[in-house]
């Protein structure tokens, strides 16, 4: 595993998280390493530290527990219902020193209201915000939304909540967090292009951007070989990648996945099974933790396929290198009576090689990840919020992007909740 080290201003949030019981939001921009630190603080702290999301894929990368098996909550809305907890659930919360939440901007404002409540109640602080628990939520609410509800769920945000989004929860006002907006970006070093992304971010994108962006995505023949696509449509993307692996010579071999323990949520982090044929664009699900010093590849590399045996070879920029399964590990957090301290267990495991074909990937699966070359298809529009800002921004480089139409001003989404919030609340990281 190789660490990087922190810029200054990651490592002055670092050391405000680490050395105050502050509440915290972290956000800033595509690439300005929110990744990264939550990666640092997860292995240098030195607090009783619990990582959850909101959903089990995000908890499965975070190396955390989702927020409804943490806490034990019912699906759907819990409003003003009681909360139950068992003795085992009370004594682990009442263990957390911080609690940090990733994809916070895919929780909602009730999910976060029933979080504070439950650990008020375990905690038997009722007039204490998230019960004295020192709080981190770390994300961009420009990039992800909170998946909407039934009708019924929406009639009660219209009655109760300014919107659906974290930051309209009733304990964001109480908790009084603070917010850091990192500001460095470290994905892309091109400063006309990553004022370009920030216009796409914010809704800005007048003639003169939209121009520049299509001159460089549209007006280029799409390359042919080794660029993957980002399309907004799950069909497009099977489409892409069956076509493309069909017309390779020779048989294609499956791997099923080793699955043991309890995925009911079917939340995996890879395919069940895995079809690849040597000559496969590839691309990595994982960080390399095998190899020693640099990493050999990271989540989002992408590769060739070229050998199939037990374990898979692929080659990443003319280097090959031969791939194992790997293990992702469903974590349960519990109380530990004899050292009194949380206990970290795994209570299910899923192996697959940490590879799937990557012809083409939804924008929503590129989240998080870089390319240097991407070709991005948005269909006839793009349809959700940040979706146009989360493809552009995988881009490293302006060179890289190509576009299989030009931009429109429709295909750019900015949600006006996000706004209003963004606009009157983030302020830089002062070091
Ligand atoms: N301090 C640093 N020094 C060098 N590289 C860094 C640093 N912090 C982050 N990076 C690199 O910058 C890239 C983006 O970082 P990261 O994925 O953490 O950003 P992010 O804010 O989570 O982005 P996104 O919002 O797109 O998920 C990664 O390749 C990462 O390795
Ligand atoms: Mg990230």
């Amino acid at each position: 595993m190789s660490f990087i080290a922190l810029s200054a201003e990651q490592a002055a949030v670092f050391e405000a998280i680490e050395n105050t019981r502050e509440h915290v939001f972290v956000t800033g921009r595509a690439g300005t390493g929110k990744s990264t630190l939550l990666n640092h603080l997860n292995w240098n702290t030195e607090k009783q530290i619990v990582i959850c999301a909101p959903t089990g894929v995000a908890a499965l990368n975070v190396g955390g527990q989702t927020i409804h098996s943490l806490f034990r909550l019912p699906i759907g809305l819990i409003a003003d219902h009681d909360i139950e907890q068992n003795d085992a659930t009370k004594k682990l919360l009442n263990t957390i020193d911080t609690l940090v939440v990733d994809e916070v901007s895919m929780v909602s404002a009730d999910l976060l209201d029933a979080m504070d409540r439950s650990l008020r109640q375990a905690r038997q602080k009722p007039h204490v915000p998230f019960g004295g628990v020192q709080v981190v939520l770390f994300g961009d609410p420009y990039q992800l939304a909170p998946v909407p509800g039934d009708p019924q769920e929406r009639a009660y945000y219209e009655d109760t909540y300014r919107s659906m989004w974290f930051f309209d929860a009733k304990v964001w006002q109480e908790a009084g967090l603070r917010i850091f907006e990192l500001a460095e970006i470290h994905r892309q070093s091109d400063p006309v292009f990553t004022h370009m992304l920030n216009a796409v971010r914010h809704g800005q994108v007048d003639a003169e951007i939209g121009g520049r962006l299509n001159g460089y995505g549209a007006r280029r023949p799409l390359p042919q070989d080794g660029a993957i696509t980002l399309a907004t449509r799950n069909d497009t993307v099977t489409r892409i990648n069956s076509t493309a692996l069909h017309r390779l010579a020779g048989t294609s071999q499956a791997n099923e996945a080793d699955v043991t323990g309890d995925f009911a949520g079917r939340a995996y982090p890879a395919d069940l099974r895995l079809e690849l044929k040597v000559g496969a664009q590839v691309m990595f699900l994982r960080n390399d933790i095998g190899g020693e010093g640099v990493p050999r590849w990271v989540n989002g590399t992408l590769g060739t396929v070229t050998r199939i045996s037990d374990t898979v070879s692929v080659d990443v920029d003319g280097e090959e290198h031969e791939v194992e399964p790997a293990t992702w590990e469903k974590f349960k957090y519990s109380y530990d009576p004899r050292t009194k301290k949380l206990a970290k267990d795994i209570v299910a495991e899923f192996t697959q090689f940490p590879l799937r074909l990557a012809w083409a990937v939804t924008i929503h699966k590129a989240q998080g990840a870089s390319y240097d070359r991407a070709i991005i298809d948005l269909g006839a529009r793009a349809f959700s919020p940040g979706q146009t800002y989360v493809a552009l921004s995988r881009l490293t480089s302006l060179e890289g992007l190509y576009l299989t139409r030009p931009l429109r001003p429709s295909d750019i989404i900015v949600d006006d909740d996000v706004r209003r919030f963004m606009e009157s609340g983030p302020a830089p990281v002062e070091e």
